[in-house]
């Protein structure tokens, strides 16, 4: 792993950007990577904006490793103002973009910034059937033991956010 690498991934987690649950959010995802049992959700929220649904902002809460942290900032700012097609279309390393060339050990964390993402927006794409309110449903904590996920970490992310009134989904990224 390069000096400059580990140092871009400092610096955006001693600052990280957009960090926490957001109230009155249009959308949410949630995902875990079975492997690492890291998860990552994030929150949007919309704006119309000629007609298209646009992301006015977007905020994560990451429990994970420093490089999940990082990338989930800087693509809650690279998203703001794009369609919910345009960001669809982002993957994980174009979001890390700024971290510069990525140890292939780490791509996998960049992959589940963008699993939040897509789980959050896929329902508001042309081919999605856009809810009238966040939908989400649990996984059992006995699916959750069976991924090597730790109670008390599901019972964190499980908790319902404020404003929304369905249970949370969370979705686990397909082992490699
Ligand atoms: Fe699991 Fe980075 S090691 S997300």
């Amino acid at each position: 792993m390069s000096e400059d690498f580990q140092k871009k991934v400092e610096d955006a987690v001693m600052n990280p950007k957009n960090m926490g649950e957001m109230e009155g959010a249009d959308a949410v995802g949630t995902v875990g990577a079975s492997d690492c049992g890291d998860m990552v959700r994030m929150w949007f929220k919309f704006r119309e904006e000629d007609g298209k649904k646009v992301i006015d902002k977007a905020s994560f809460q990451a429990f994970g490793c420093e490089t999940a942290i990082a990338v989930a900032g800087m693509a809650t700012e690279m998203l703001k103002g794009k369609s919910v097609d345009e960001a669809m279309t982002l993957s994980g390393e174009s979001m890390a973009k700024d971290l510069g060339p990525l140890p292939p050990m780490k791509i996998h964390c960049t992959q589940l910034v963008e699993g939040a993402m897509q789980t959050a927006l896929k329902p508001f794409t042309q081919q999605g059937n856009t809810p009238s309110e966040p939908q989400e449903d649990c996984v059992s904590r006995a699916e959750a033991s069976s991924q090597g996920l730790a109670p008390s970490l599901l019972e964190k992310m499980s908790q319902p956010e404020k404003g929304n009134t369905g249970s949370p989904k969370i979705v686990f990224l397909d082992e490699e």
